[in-house]
């Protein structure tokens, strides 16, 4: 209608122009969601009209035969940690699919090399889960230090009553300094975003030393480590080999990505050289550890306690596990992220990678695929 109110026919050109967007605005792209992300993140994707959403539709991990009769012609999938995406699953999806978005900061759950030849964009959700990581990280390193499982446990089973507090009962190696022991070195098995956010969690705790090993092929950061040290009052923040880390490290964290290249990282040779009163925090993927040498380590007393939010295998970990036997090994369920605040951004950012790579938009958080071969 013009303004006048009566009909105005479009010129042919228009008419062509109308055809086509009205087409493209009409163009609906599968997205399969492996896990119902919460009505707030739910209601992000569902307002979009372009997007067909097949969700798994239980509340539990999603099984992999819906996952493989699902994906087949969708253009985007979210998964989460769990769901295994390699060139089975990207054949089952076909040509049409142009982006996977995992729920996690870790992507070693998909097979990156399969997704760069077929030209895919992989999202995922770095920052956002930075504090949360970092605040479990002191919890577990204070947990294992301080027999905090044993502690826990022998409360639950009612038995205070019989355990008489004794002058050095259930002691363990202290976090902080104290006069008479004045330097903590803490090492870091990985030096990024999360390791460095643990690390400033930790100067109110009087650490003297930062020690960490990263990526061999990465260039020492001189720069970058004397400013830290400055900005921490710390004696020294040094980059050293495992061999340093190992033996000096009063508090180790395990903070680097899984996959072949740190498969098994933590060994015998490596957990033989540590302190016997150290302690071993892993919260990144549980491959980095041999777990069968880090019970060993623990029943012999070659280091005093572990602290793992992620062990190999699971969620299959058992009460027969060698390292659920250990008393002086807290574990907790893959749980570093799980606050509601940040599950929440996870989430968030999630189904705005997928929307950005499906509608050609940035997308906020792209993994990197160019030096993938
Ligand atoms: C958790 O382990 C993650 O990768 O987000």
């Amino acid at each position: 209608m013009s303004s006048s109110g009566s009909i105005v026919t479009p010129s042919v050109p228009t008419q062509r122009l109308m055809s086509v967007a009205s087409h493209l605005h009409s163009q609906r792209f599968k997205v399969v969601v492996c896990r119902n992300l919460g009505p707030h993140v739910m209601s992000i994707l569902e307002a979009r009209p372009e997007l067909d959403l097949v969700v798994w539709p239980q509340d539990s991990a999603c099984e992999r035969s819906w996952l493989m009769e699902n994906i087949s012609g969708a253009t985007g999938v979210i998964v989460m940690l769990t769901d295994k995406v390699n060139a089975e699953l990207l054949d089952k999806a076909g040509p049409s699919l142009k982006v996977v978005s995992t729920m996690s900061v870790g992507y070693d759950h998909i097979d990156l090399k399969e997704a760069a030849q077929r030209g895919l964009k992989v999202g995922y959700t770095p920052d956002v889960l930075t504090d949360a990581v970092a605040d479990l990280s002191v919890m577990l390193a204070l947990m294992a230090g301080r027999n905090g499982g044993t502690a826990v446990d022998l409360v639950q089973r009612g038995q205070w009553a019989t355990f008489s507090w004794a002058p050095f009962g259930l002691c363990g190696p202290q976090l902080s300094t104290t006069a008479a022991s004045p330097t903590r070195k803490i090492g870091f098995l990985g030096f990024g975003r999360i390791a460095q956010a643990t690390l400033a969690r930790l100067v109110p705790f009087g650490i003297t030393h930062c020690l960490y090993f990263s990526n061999p092929s990465s260039l020492p950061n001189h720069a970058r480590d004397a400013a830290l040290a400055k900005q921490h009052k710390l004696q020294a923040v040094s980059k050293v080999d495992l061999d340093e880390l190992s033996r000096e490290s009063d508090v180790l964290f395990i903070l680097a990505p899984g996959g072949g290249e740190t498969y098994h990282i933590v060994n015998e040779t490596l957990l033989r050289k540590m302190k016997r009163t150290s302690i071993l925090v892993n919260a990144s993927r549980g491959t980095l550890v041999d777990s069968d040498a880090l019970a060993k380590a623990l029943r012999e007393g070659w280091i005093w306690g572990a602290g793992l939010d992620v062990v190999e295998g699971e969620p299959n970990v058992t009460i027969d596990h060698p390292l659920v036997k250990e008393p002086r090994c807290v574990i907790v369920p893959h749980i570093a992220s799980a606050t509601l605040e940040t599950r929440l951004e996870m989430a968030t950012r999630a189904a705005q990678n997928l929307i950005g790579a499906i509608l050609g938009r940035e997308m906020p958080s792209e993994v990197n695929l160019s030096d993938v071969s």
